[in-house]
């Protein structure tokens, strides 16, 4: 709900359980004056307290009024370089006369129900007006024409804001836009811890907590992808704040290439929050009449700790940001042959390996790079996009005939955005990748990244993938991006456009996505990027699911997935059942554990499965067969982090259904140790008040004693794990 109180010139964004008010100060100022725990009054928002700053320059509009202030010490809603305010500005231009003073005046507002699309950009939504409100928040500046609409959506069923901005040129010569964050959230003080999960390859968001301190701390990413080392989220908690209590303020961007986002301290002790695309190698020439749409924040205050941010964040996406058939369907549990042969296999392998899979329960099998040109390795081919008829004589289709034979589906990998300089298509349009003319092209990877900027190279790519498609019943897709941006140029953009590349490259993939996906409705797009690379909110709005990481190691898995849920829904993690010795780590881990850890995502195997003995298939048959019956709990049910491996030798996972009906707890000990005792787990989001029956032995145990006591757990050997399920009765 969104209501404007003329008279006191506030406006109140209200959730179920959070507040967010923006005052008009002086006729013209915005000025941040909540967002928190809701209130349900606007009276004493507007205090009288000081708007002066030692050393401050008084703003020269708010003097003419008589009103002495410095904007330096008025938490703004949105702040422009050259006014007073001299902490981190969210805008930065450079106006035709070379000035880059920007001074924003309130013009207008519009409160409409629903929620807007943003052109070209992922972003949540609504199915029905009646689910949110939505403030547009129109300032301009009367000397140069420029106007901005700060758009802000309150939902009526999450506890979430969302926010972004649009740059209107209403003057007469061009302007070139250099900084537009997203959002800023002026805090008051700076007690916070700040979180954020960060990583590399293989190691992907693991948990970061640190004190805040003046000055600037920052995460970003300059990589042309949301990337593997900074994930574009953070949260402010207060620094007592843990799992269940305390005030968290999470932001997390729905964008996919360079972002930055972080914190100034002031030296007046205030903090400063913002989250944008990253300003490096960032500009935007907006000629007269022309918008530019920054992409969406999604803000999540929590009363409740971490565990109620995450909870709003999963709900959110799963079901207002993930769109399409699987976002509500039970997925196939499926296997993936790049673990079991790499680059190396034939059609009858992959025969063989879907025969063998069939017989263990598996739905659907993924095949994995090298099915096409003449990829024998990582060293050619990215580009040409028809099957290899050395490895597979009877092509795609017929490769899909004899796998749909077996009664199992059909799943393809895909590198769409990648050309290797030994490919046909390199060879005749060695434009068509990023690069700047005479300088030479860094490969990595053997491979460089074509321009998708360019309307020729969407177009070209576009046609490939769906030739592959429509040629066969193909039900799955892996969309892969295996490298970093670099050479960021594009052969097609004028000079004074090129620092438009990295984010024009996302608008064009973000288009071929909807393009291709909005023509294969029935297809389950799985994203990935090296693993997790890219595995944002920006993605969810295209893939159902996403590869978690190139590591299938359960211990480091765990890891991961932690990290990865304080945003990320569990039915959106793509995550395997790979081979002892782990192929990255090379950690022994048994196959009930990595069983285990899997189903905390979407179940898949990736190992060949010809060459495990009948015992371990008949494993992973019952695996699935458990995995089946506690799914819906997984994926629809609300998560519980009960214990972290980031601070424990443990970690447990709990996932409660929405009814409280059944409950699905998974314990694993990462490393034991000597002399010790059992450990006590406490459970959450029980009826306190009823019985559970614990499945596997049919001992009975009070909602508030689980709750409250916990139930004990053996401590358990290295790598061990285990599942328990508690039902109502
Ligand atoms: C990336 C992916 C892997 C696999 C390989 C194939 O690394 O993350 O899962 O698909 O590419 O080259």
């Amino acid at each position: 709900m969104i209501t404007f109180d003329k008279e006191k010139q506030i406006f109140h964004l209200q959730t179920p359980n959070t507040s967010y008010m923006i005052g008009i100060y002086g006729g013209y100022l915005l000025e941040h004056l909540y967002w928190g725990k809701r209130v349900d009054s606007t009276s004493g928002m507007f205090g009288t307290e000081s708007r002066t700053a030692s050393f401050g320059a008084n703003d020269a509009e708010l003097s003419e009024q008589g009103i002495s202030a410095s904007t330096d010490a008025i938490p703004q809603e949105y702040s422009f370089y050259g006014s007073c305010d001299l902490r981190k500005p969210a805008f930065h231009a450079i106006y035709a006369d070379g000035s880059r003073i920007t001074k924003m005046k309130y013009d207008s507002y519009v409160i409409k129900a629903g929620k807007p699309k943003l052109c070209g950009l992922p972003a949540t939504y609504v199915e029905n007006d009646s689910e949110a409100d939505t403030l547009e928040i129109s300032v301009k500046d009367e000397l140069t024409g420029l106007k901005l609409i700060y758009r802000y959506t309150a939902f009526n069923n999450y506890d979430a804001i969302t926010r972004n901005v649009e740059v209107i040129n209403d003057g007469d010569a061009a302007v070139s836009v250099d900084t537009v964050m997203s959002c800023n959230v002026d805090f008051t003080g700076a007690d916070f811890d700040m979180i954020n999960l960060s990583g590399s390859w293989a190691r992907e968001r693991h948990i970061e907590r640190r004190a805040l301190g003046t000055g600037t701390t920052k995460i970003e990413s300059r990589r042309g992808s949301s990337s593997h080392h900074q994930s574009p989220f953070f949260a402010l908690a207060e620094k007592t704040a843990n799992e269940k209590h305390g005030d968290v303020y999470g932001f997390s961007f729905v964008y996919s290439g360079n972002f930055e986002a972080g914190v100034e301290v002031d030296t007046y002790g205030r903090t400063r929050a913002f989250m944008g695309i990253n300003s490096c190698d960032f500009a935007w020439l907006l000629e007269p009449g022309e918008t530019f749409t920054a992409p969406e924040v999604v803000m999540v205050y929590s009363a409740g700790g971490f565990g109620e941010m995450s909870k709003t964040f999963n709900r959110l996406y799963q079901k207002r940001l993930a769109r399409g058939k699987y976002r509500d369907a039970e997925r196939p549990v499926l296997i993936n042959n790049w673990e079991a042969t790499y680059f190396n296999f034939d059609e009858d392998k992959i025969v063989d390996i879907a025969k063998t899979a069939k017989k263990a329960g598996i739905e659907m099998l993924v095949l994995d790079d090298g099915w096409f040109g003449k990829r024998d390795s990582d060293n050619c081919s990215l580009g040409d996009w028809y099957a290899d008829t050395k490895k597979l004589p009877n092509g795609i289709p017929g490769l899909v005939k004899k796998v749909n034979d077996i009664g199992m589906k059909f799943g393809l990998w895909f590198e769409p955005e990648m050309i290797s300089p030994d490919s046909d298509l390199y060879r005749a349009h060695p434009d068509w990748c990023l690069h700047v003319k005479g300088r030479k092209r860094s490969e990595s990877r053997n491979q460089l990244i074509l321009d998708f900027s360019r309307s020729d190279v969407q177009e070209y790519i576009t046609k490939s993938l769906k030739d592959v498609l429509n040629s066969a019943p193909i039900e799955y897709v892996k969309w892969d991006m295996n490298r970093n941006m670099t050479c960021i140029g594009s052969a097609l953009l004028p000079p004074e456009r090129q620092a438009e590349t990295a984010h024009r490259y996302m608008l064009g993939l973000y288009s071929v996505l909807e393009n291709i996906m909005g023509s294969f409705p029935d297809v389950l797009f799985e994203g990935c990027s090296g693993g997790g690379g890219r595995f944002d909110a920006g993605m969810m709005y295209y893939f159902n699911q996403y590869w978690t990481s190139d590591d299938t190691d359960a211990i480091e898995r765990m890891y991961i997935q932690h990290g990865t849920s304080l945003v990320m829904p569990a039915a959106f993690m793509g995550s395997h059942v790979s081979a002892v010795p782990n192929h990255q780590v090379g950690r022994v881990s048994p196959l009930k554990t990595r069983g285990y850890v899997a189903m905390c995502g979407q179940l898949g195997y990736e190992l060949d499965v010809t060459k495990m003995s009948d015992e371990e298939l008949s494993e992973i048959n019952e695996q699935i067969e458990v995995y089946k019956s506690v799914r819906g709990v997984i994926h629809n049910g609300d998560m519980y982090r009960l214990v972290s491996p980031f601070e424990s030798s443990h970690t447990a996972w709990e996932y409660v259904a929405e009814d409280k009906k059944t409950a699905v707890m998974f314990y694993f000990t990462i490393m034991t140790a000597p002399s010790v005792i059992n450990k006590y787990v406490k459970l959450e989001g029980l009826e306190a008040d009823k019985l559970y029956k614990l499945r596997e032995t049919g001992e009975v145990y009070s909602g508030d004693v689980l709750m409250n006591r916990g139930i004990s757990m053996p401590y358990g050997k290295d790598c061990e794990g285990c599942m328990l399920v508690f039902d109502l009765i």
